[in-house]
């Protein structure tokens, strides 16, 4: 057992340490050209690898040009192929490598995909994902853009500009919905396919007794992402609000919870560190529609990739399940750590009244989003009604707008 704890041990820490220099390794090394065609292309000096100049050869024989996919035999890839000759025009460039093989590539299509390091900001920016915009309550009003339900459905153009702000800001509006239970499908077959979860392919969230969900009460519901405990968690959240109270309450308080992290990493940086390593378990367990469920996933609050920039929040105060699964030592310190968070949140948070006919839509994965207590009467009911889409959707939706409203192949 010792030997086997060792073991991983030290497997751990090679794996750190070969993470650590592979990052490292990514800018600024020498790159020996003997490995690499160097082409002039619009007077810059770009350098081609030959090693990935073979694996993307667009002849007919490695590559299916309607599945738009690699069909080369791996199996008989040689890792060390060497162009013979290589011969460029005026738009392209052809490589004869030493099995004989020929390979004939674009200028253009060869820029696109350059390996210098503004190139390939530019491309992941431009195409791969939109940036972040950061904010805090007092900028929501700037940064919450209003759009208009039926240019959404029916223009291009709107399609592409309501998701690129919603993936900059990580939130936005959408006005004049028609107030029909059924409406929100149209926004959801714009972008893709929704997201199914045990609570549906739509879910009404309204006042009931007996609930399966605390959402589904008038009480206070305290600043939350939706479905923490499920490992694929629903990445956008979207609730059409069909009838908002009359009475005092029913606001939603929301949270950019990537300038919370920011904040924490340069005030607190000890308890921003507890937040990302340690996993807690979220959890849901119960009945919807005669169906049981039983989600349970541990994972951290503040989820950071191996350049430590923030790729996803957990927070929900009753999805929390009551098994702790780190040390007993770190309870105490965890609790403090997810109570800053929590008022720091609640401190940097914006809080408004959604007009019937609205949807608000907000990622669910970045942002924390709350609701004030209501209460309903005879004649005036809260209602809304809600539907997830998962962000490889959305951003799948955004590349594909880009590239029929420029009109250009990024291909
Ligand atoms: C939810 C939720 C917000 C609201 O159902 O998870 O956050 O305004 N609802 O009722
Ligand atoms: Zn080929
Ligand atoms: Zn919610």
């Amino acid at each position: 057992m010792l030997l086997i704890r060792r073991l991983r041990d030290t497997a751990l820490t090679l794996t750190r340490q070969l993470n650590k220099t592979s990052l490292s390794f990514k800018r600024g090394y020498s790159y020996s050209i003997k490995d690499a065609i160097v082409l002039q292309i619009n007077g810059e000096t770009l350098k081609f690898p030959h090693i990935w100049l073979r694996d993307n050869c667009q002849c007919e024989q490695c590559f299916h040009p309607s599945a738009k996919s690699r069909i080369l035999d791996w199996s008989k890839f040689n890792l060390d192929s060497k162009p013979t000759e290589v011969h460029k025009d005026e738009n392209s460039v052809q490589v004869t490598w030493d099995d004989g093989h020929t390979s004939r590539y674009r200028l253009d299509w060869l820029k696109f995909r350059s390996f210098t390091e503004e190139n390939q900001q530019q491309y992941e920016t431009e195409l791969y994902k939109p940036p972040k915009v950061t904010w805090k309550g007092e900028d929501f009003q700037k940064i919450c853009t209003i759009n208009d339900y039926n240019e959404i459905v029916s223009t291009d153009e709107a399609l592409y500009k309501w998701l690129k702000d919603l993936s900059t800001y990580g939130v936005s509006l959408i006005r004049n919905t028609p107030s029909d239970d059924t409406a929100i499908d149209a926004i959801l077959q714009r972008v893709g396919f929704p997201k199914q979860t045990h609570y549906g392919l739509k879910f009404i969230v309204q006042n009931v007794p007996n609930t399966s969900n605390v959402a589904y009460l008038s009480s206070n519901l305290q600043m939350h992402t939706d479905l923490p405990y499920y490992g694929y968690c629903p990445g956008v959240n979207l609730l059409h609000c069909l009838v908002q109270t009359n009475s005092d309450g029913g606001e939603n308080t929301l949270s950019d919870c990537h300038y919370i992290a920011n904040y924490m990493k340069e005030h607190h940086p000890d308890q921003y560190k507890i937040l990302t390593n340690t996993e807690v378990e979220w959890s849901d367990i119960g009945v919807e529609n005669g169906n049981e469920f039983y989600k349970l996933y541990r994972s951290p609050v503040i989820c950071v990739d191996k350049c430590d920039h923030v790729w996803r929040i957990n927070f929900s105060i009753p999805q929390r399940g009551s098994h702790f699964p780190g040390p007993i030592e770190l309870v105490k310190p965890w609790y403090e750590a997810y109570s800053l968070f929590f008022e720091l949140n609640r401190k940097f948070s914006a809080s408004f009244k959604v007009d019937a006919g609205s949807i608000l839509v907000f990622d669910n994965i970045r942002l924390l989003h709350g609701r004030n207590q209501y209460q309903d009467s005879g004649e005036n009911v809260r209602k809304l009604i809600g539907a997830y889409i998962d962000w490889d959707e959305v951003y799948s939706r955004l590349r594909s707008l880009k590239v029929k409203l420029e009109k250009r192949s990024y291909y």
